[in-house]
C-alpha cells in the first residue's frame, strides 16, 4: 500500500476485472483513452494476464487508487508507469478515474503526486512523461496542478469523434519533483 494525502494506491486484484469493464464501457470515460472500443469481460481477463507479465518484467508499475469514503476505501480508479526505460530513467503515467462522481476532487491530483513520489522516491527514475489530448482540459490541468510542465504538442495525432486532435506531451523531472514536494 502506497498513501497519500487522500488516497491510496494498492495493486490491482483479479477480483477487480469486472469493475474495469464497467469503466471502460463508459464512454465518457475513455473518451480521451486509448482504449477506444467496448471492452468485453474476456478482452479484460487476457489483458490482465499480460498485466502480470509486464509487471513482472518491471515494464509497467500498476496500481488501484483508492479514496476514504467515511470508514471506508472505496476503489475509484487506476493509476500507472509504463513504457519504463531504466537506462534513461523515465516511465510514462497514466491514469483513470473510472468512477465519474469522484472527478473534480483532487483525487486525481492526489493520486498522480503519490505516483510521482513513488516514481522518483522508490523507482529512482528521472523523469515522467505523459501525452494529453488538448481539450481534456480536466486532465491538463489536474497534471499541471501535481508538476508537470508543458512540453509541446503533437498536432493532429489523434482521431476520434470525426476528427483529428492535438495532443500536448507533459514531464517533470525529479528535482522539479524535489522543489515542490
Ligand atoms: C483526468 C482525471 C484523472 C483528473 O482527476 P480529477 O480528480 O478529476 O482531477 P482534479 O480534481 O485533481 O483536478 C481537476 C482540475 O481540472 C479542473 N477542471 C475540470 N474541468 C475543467 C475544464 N473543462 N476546464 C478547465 N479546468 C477544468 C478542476 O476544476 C480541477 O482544477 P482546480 O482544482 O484548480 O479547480 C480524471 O478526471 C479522469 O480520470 N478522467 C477520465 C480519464 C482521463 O481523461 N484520463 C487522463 C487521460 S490523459
Amino acid at each position: 500500500m502506497i498513501h497519500g494525502e487522500r488516497v491510496r494506491l494498492r495493486a490491482i486484484e483479479r477480483s477487480d476485472i469486472p469493475t474495469f469493464v464497467r469503466w471502460f464501457n463508459n464512454p465518457e470515460v475513455r473518451r480521451y483513452l486509448v482504449a477506444y472500443a467496448p471492452m468485453s469481460t474476456a478482452q479484460e481477463e487476457q489483458w490482465f494476464e499480460d498485466m502480470l507479465q509486464r509487471q513482472q518484467r518491471r515494464e509497467l508499475f500498476l496500481f488501484a487508487i483508492e479514496a476514504r469514503v467515511g470508514d471506508e476505501w472505496v476503489t475509484i480508479g487506476n493509476v500507472d508507469l509504463h513504457r519504463v526505460n531504466w537506462k534513461d530513467r523515465w516511465a510514462i503515467l497514466g491514469i483513470v478515474l473510472g468512477e465519474k462522481a469522484y472527478w473534480d476532487q483532487g483525487y486525481g491530483t492526489d493520486a498522480v503526486r503519490t505516483m510521482l513520489r513513488f516514481a522518483f522516491e522508490e523507482l529512482n527514475l528521472h523523469r515522467v512523461e505523459l501525452e494529453v489530448i488538448d481539450e481534456n482540459a480536466r486532465a491538463r490541468r489536474c497534471y499541471e496542478k501535481a508538476g508537470f510542465r508543458y512540453e509541446g504538442t503533437r498536432r493532429q495525432v489523434a482521431f476520434f469523434e470525426g476528427r483529428y486532435h492535438d495532443s500536448h506531451m507533459m514531464s517533470v523531472l525529479r528535482e522539479e519533483f524535489q522543489e515542490w514536494g
